[in-house]
């Protein structure tokens, strides 16, 4: 059976106190933490990379770290992201359009003990070298993104669910994550899409109880 796993996004976090909001949204009922690295060239804008991760490890030992690498080079980072700690590595499909780029790199993660995860920007469609990685059991997650990549508190793309639909018709125990907008008020539409991770930055750290935000997103998907 498929678990249901809210991972909030520290992007929303105050970054000062980055290891005290981490546990706090844990304690608060939080199964991963999301971490959005950015390198200001796949997107438009740059948030944090490994040193920062490893701080983070260093404060919190046994929590799933899954590493959203927004990055037009993401070859370059998974021996850094596995040493300070990275747990799952998901990287954008658009940045490796060769077959041997592609499954070189998911190889490469394996090797190197973390999990593979491959994100699809919101103009792009699922295609038969994700669905052939996917039935080669070299994938662990896919993350549709329901906003444009690059910053927190954007609006849902309701749209992308049909993305989300087809994945979970054709890979009932895929873990299928979606990261973009996702708040209390539109979990009920991801949860009937099939999404089984839901990522939410705004949605937690700016809810003014972030435990119920997490609950009751936790229900919808249950349920
Ligand atoms: C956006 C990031 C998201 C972001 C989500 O590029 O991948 O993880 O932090 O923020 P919200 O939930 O506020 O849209
Ligand atoms: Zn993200």
């Amino acid at each position: 059976m498929r678990k249901t796993i809210i991972a909030p996004s520290v992007l929303s976090a105050n970054l000062s106190c980055l290891l005290e909001d981490s546990r706090n949204v844990i304690d608060q009922g939080a199964d991963w933490i999301h971490l959005d690295v950015m390198d200001g060239h796949f997107v438009p804008n740059l948030s944090f990379g490994p040193p920062v991760i490893k701080s983070l490890r260093d404060g919190i030992s046994d929590v799933f770290f899954d590493c959203h690498m927004m990055v037009s080079h993401p070859w370059n980072w998974v021996e850094a992201v596995k040493k300070a700690g990275g747990s799952g590595y998901t990287f954008h499909i658009e940045t490796t359009p060769e077959e041997s780029q592609f499954f070189g790199l998911l190889n490469d993660i394996r090797a190197k003990g973390m999990k593979t995860g491959i994100a699809l920007k919101p103009g792009t469609q699922l295609s038969e070298m994700l669905y052939d990685g996917i039935r080669r059991g070299l994938i662990d997650m896919v993350l549709i993104m329901t906003v444009e990549p690059g910053f927190s508190g954007q609006k849902f793309m309701a749209d992308m669910m049909e993305k989300v639909r087809s994945l979970r018709r054709d890979f009932p125990e895929l873990n299928v994550e979606v990261d973009g907008g996702v708040k209390v008020e539109n979990i009920d539409i991801v949860a009937d899409a099939g999404a089984n991770v839901i990522v939410s930055a705004t949605g937690v750290f700016e809810h003014p109880n972030p435990r119920e935000a997490i609950r009751v997103m936790r229900e919808s998907i249950d349920s």
